[in-house]
């Protein structure tokens, strides 16, 4: 190992300067008129896995292309998937970025840009720590497969049936995914839930057309207060989801979950300075950790009517709409949640009025067993590569293919993230400290060797 991660040691400036080529490329998936960069990162990515040795392309999925590369030169050893996405989600400098998110700079020791921590960056670190075993060696102590898709952020839409697809190519005793976080800075964690997810838009119409807010206001129900009020009537005083049958499949927290999550070290008073806030808020009766990660959620996530322009404007706008998500925990079906809400909210549509209920993204919760020798390789990986024992935690975000990977693959997935919480994944100035991915890059020349020797006993 002394050699490959010296190899690691001196190409450092290399490897940031690569990754930056990555981060050039404005890979939104959400948006076609990324179309065109979505794919040229695909390709980025495989030809520079192909440079490393591995057999890789890009593959077309019904949606954007999907890369593979796969190196199987060592028979008799374990075959482990990797996971990753290529795609980022949107950003422009009126985010409130203070450097154009697509120009990736180096500031305070961190790299900021669009996907740096979320995925690309995490993405790179384990094809650095794949590629210095090769460079080395000419081998890697496993047969080495990485799927890397280009659809996360906006869903994973074709990737179930793509994995469905290729369940015997992508076979393999484990699945690594670098996509969360640590729990803070130098705090590695190995995370076993992800919350799921049922994101729905609705349109409330009212009025045939915009009114003058004078002549008709008062005779009128404005489609926007009443959107607002219906919004409103979804949460109890105590911060429940107030949707009936919306708890009914919830797995209850149990008593040695509670106990581990409140003996880990959670800075609530940081937690709030760094979102500005004074309080927070949620469900009466659990802890922040726990409703973050064991617990659903509602949300509004935009909503909007009438005149948003400069200036004022006296209207009472015809129609209203809003983009609602909720997160989910096992055992809550996506699909289920969405048929309940849409129910509440036609029960709560003021008479005449109109509701029209748009579905998009729905993912599945998943918990994934730590009582695997692939999960006991990741941790001393993670211990060799940041220097300190990962602790065991679930997370409140969703990556949709993990919950298949279990289903289809059947085999033990590991997540295994190097960010850090306050990267500011989705935000203006997402950045990746370079500690954390250098130290991403050693856990992963790391993870190989160890899940050669099949994890420690
Ligand atoms: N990396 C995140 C998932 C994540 C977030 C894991 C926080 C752990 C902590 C991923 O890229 C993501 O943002 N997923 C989307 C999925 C959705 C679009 C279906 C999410 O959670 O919003
Ligand atoms: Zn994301």
């Amino acid at each position: 190992m002394e050699d490959v991660l010296n190899c690691l040691a001196s190409q450092r400036d290399t490897s940031v300067g690569a990754l930056c080529e990555l981060l050039r490329i404005p890979s939104v998936s959400a948006d076609p008129a990324f179309a065109v960069d979505v794919v040229r990162c695909a390709e980025w990515l495989a030809a520079w896995l192909g440079a490393a040795g591995f057999q890789a392309g890009t593959e077309a999925t019904g949606g954007h292309p999907a890369v593979v590369a796969e190196w199987r030169g060592a028979p008799g050893a374990p075959t482990v998937l990797v996971y990753g996405h290529y795609d980022v989600q949107p950003a422009v400098v009126a985010d409130g970025w203070s450097s154009a998110p697509f120009e990736p700079q180096v500031r305070d020791g961190a790299l900021v840009g669009r996907g740096a921590s979320d995925d690309k960056g995490q993405v790179f670190a384990h094809c650095l720590g794949a590629a210095a075993h090769l460079n080395v060696h000419g081998t890697l102590p496993v047969n080495l497969v990485f799927l890397v898709e280009g659809e996360e952020e906006s869903g994973s839409e074709h990737l179930e049936a793509f994995v469905e697809a290729n369940r015997e190519r992508l076979a393999c005793d484990a699945v690594i995914v670098s996509d969360s976080a640590q729990f803070a800075a130098g705090v590695p964690a190995i995370t076993y839930g992800l919350r799921g997810l049922a994101y729905v838009e609705v349109t409330l119409h009212g009025p045939a057309r915009d009114l003058h807010s004078g002549s008709f206001g008062g005779a009128v129900l404005n489609p926007a207060n009443a959107l607002a009020a219906m919004v409103a009537a979804l949460h109890d005083s105590d911060g429940r989801v107030a949707v009936p049958g919306f708890y009914d499949a919830v797995v209850p927290l149990q008593a040695w979950e509670r106990e581990a999550f409140a003996a880990l070290p959670f800075d609530r008073a940081g937690f709030l300075k760094g979102l500005g806030l004074a309080d927070d808020w949620g469900e009466g009766g659990y802890s922040i950790l726990e409703r973050l990660w064991a617990r659903p959620t509602l949300d509004v996530n935009g909503i909007w009517s009438g005149y948003t322009g400069e200036g004022a404007k006296t209207v009472l706008p015809s129609r209203a709409a809003a983009k609602l998500s909720c997160r989910l925990v096992p055992d809550q079906d996506p699909v289920e949640i969405a048929d309940l809400l849409e129910a509440r909210l036609r029960e709560l549509c003021p008479r005449g009025y109109r509701l029209e209920f748009q579905r998009h993204h729905a993912a599945r919760p998943v918990l994934v067993p730590v009582e695997e020798p692939a999960v006991r390789a990741a941790a001393d990986a993670l211990e060799h590569g940041f220097g300190a024992r990962p602790v065991f935690t679930r997370e409140g975000g969703s990556i949709p293919v993990v919950e298949t990977f279990r289903r289809v693959l059947d085999a033990p997935v590991v997540l295994m993230g190097f960010g850090r919480p306050d990267d500011g994944a989705h935000g203006p100035d997402e950045r990746l400290h370079l500690d954390d991915f250098h130290a991403g890059a050693r856990t992963s020349a790391w993870l190989w060797h160890l899940l050669a020797k099949g994890g420690t006993p």
